[in-house]
């Protein structure tokens, strides 16, 4: 066996959804793992890994917490720029904001800037998986999976498709938008740590033509994901019905072009329709919460109680740069508000699982990332709970674990990531 690593800390694994029933008995904290070839091969305790692996080199995190790095299930690498941004809702701040920015991606060496600077920025937040929406520009995917491939990151992406209601140098065709998906799909899924992600932007921005090409490609890749945006704000859904006269519903102006299905991810889905819950269960679709995202541009308050409570599978996510920050624990305390003002106080275990292995189901990842057990791969992070004055003397009053994690969650930031493993490699 290559060389091992005995990783010493308070190691936080799940071995449910702590959704599934009382929440902290999904949890389990063991104080040791090992790492080897860049995989998980057990957890456990210490002297008891100790005495199995005598040869291997131990690293003692202390009181830190070692869980699975965060995967942000639905990023815009390309408007790191413009990240936070004043003053706009959804429609007007695409306009204003968004668009011209992603125009820039015609660039490959600006691309290339930014791809490195986004993944500096997650990697420093504790990220270790993105599924990100890139722009019309082949350059575009290639700069993002290629600075992943040159970190040995698992990463999910595709080239935003647009054929309308986007500005010149913004817009493709439905035959260019099959045809680069198609070339891109071919050469990055599955490379490496790499998967495709077919990405129609939303339906205001597609043509019909447009989104039955991307759902012909859709049914001759069925593996690959298929990313989007569904029901954000009140006045895009009325955009949508008008653009879409014979769509029941803003979920239907998809399904009606081979665009729902099992390995869907959906955006933002704050205002859906009782037939539009029902059919997103019934295929197995994902839905990904964007709090932050959702606060900051005035969407609406997604329902994650009710839609957990219907078995719906949901990951979590920033929405950078629609979403205020690149931390996956802001995105915790913003998940905790917002299901706070519908009436719900979600427990620190939830919100860890929805960072971690939540959204790694959502992006079909379960069996390789989000968690800690024997077979996984080792993309890992180490919270210090005690990271600025604040959070140290409240986690200081804790009477248990939880307790002493929850000031991290509301108040932690990227001082709280005190070290991050990719494929088993400190980075
Ligand atoms: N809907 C369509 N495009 C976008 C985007 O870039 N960000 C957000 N938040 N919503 C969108
Ligand atoms: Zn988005």
């Amino acid at each position: 066996m290559t060389s091992a690593t005995i990783v010493k800390g308070r190691v936080l694994s799940f071995a449910q959804s702590p959704f599934a029933g009382p929440p902290t008995d999904a949890a389990r904290i063991n104080d040791a793992l090992v790492i080897a070839g860049g995989r998980i091969v057990k957890v456990g305790a210490f002297d008891d890994l100790r005495a199995a692996f005598p040869g291997a080199e131990v690293d003692d995190q202390g009181a830190r917490v070692i869980l699975a790095g965060f995967v942000d299930a639905h990023v815009h690498y390309p408007q790191t720029a413009i990240i936070a941004s004043w003053g706009k809702r959804l429609i007007d701040w695409l306009n204003t904001y968004t668009f011209p920015e992603e125009t820039r991606f015609g660039d490959a060496d600006y691309a290339t800037e930014i791809a490195a600077r986004y993944f500096d920025l997650t990697t420093a937040h504790g990220t270790t998986t993105t599924c990100s929406f890139c722009t019309i520009h082949p350059a575009s995917v290639d700069a993002y999976f290629a600075e992943a491939q040159r970190r040995a990151l698992r990463v999910v992406g595709g080239r935003t498709c647009m054929d309308r209601n986007a500005p010149d140098g913004l817009r493709d065709t439905a035959q260019s938008a099959y045809d680069d998906s198609k070339a891109l799909l071919e050469r990055w899924h599955g490379v490496d740590r790499l998967g495709y992600a077919i990405t129609p932007r939303f339906s205001p921005t597609s043509t019909e033509a447009q989104m039955d090409a991307l759902g012909a490609l859709w049914a001759e890749h069925p593996d690959c994901l298929m990313q989007t945006h569904l029901s954000e704000q009140t006045d895009e859904i009325e955009w949508v019905l008008s653009l879409y006269p014979s769509a029941r519903d803003y979920l239907d102006s998809y399904e009606r072009h081979g665009l729902l299905g099992h390995n869907g991810l959906y955006g933002h889905a704050i205002h859906l329709e009782p037939r539009e819950k029902d059919r997103l269960r019934e295929v197995g679709a994902a839905l990904v919460h964007c709090p932050t995202s959702n606060t900051f541009i005035g969407s609406g308050l997604f329902d994650m109680a009710g839609l957990m409570a219907r078995g719906q599978r949901i990951g979590l996510a920033t929405d950078t740069g629609g979403g205020s920050s690149f931390s996956m624990l802001r995105t915790m305390a913003a998940t905790y508000e917002v299901a706070q003002l519908r009436g719900t106080a979600l427990h620190p275990a939830q919100l860890l699982w929805l960072a971690t292995s939540g959204s790694a189901t959502a992006l079909r990842l379960q069996d390789q990332i989000g968690n800690i057990a024997p077979g996984m791969e080792a993309d890992l992070i180490a919270l210090d709970l005690a990271s600025t004055p604040a959070i140290a003397q409240r986690a200081d009053r804790a009477e248990d674990v939880w307790e002493a994690i929850f000031p991290t969650i509301m108040m932690g930031d990227d001082r709280a990531i005190a070290q991050v493993w990719i494929s088993g490699a400190k980075v």
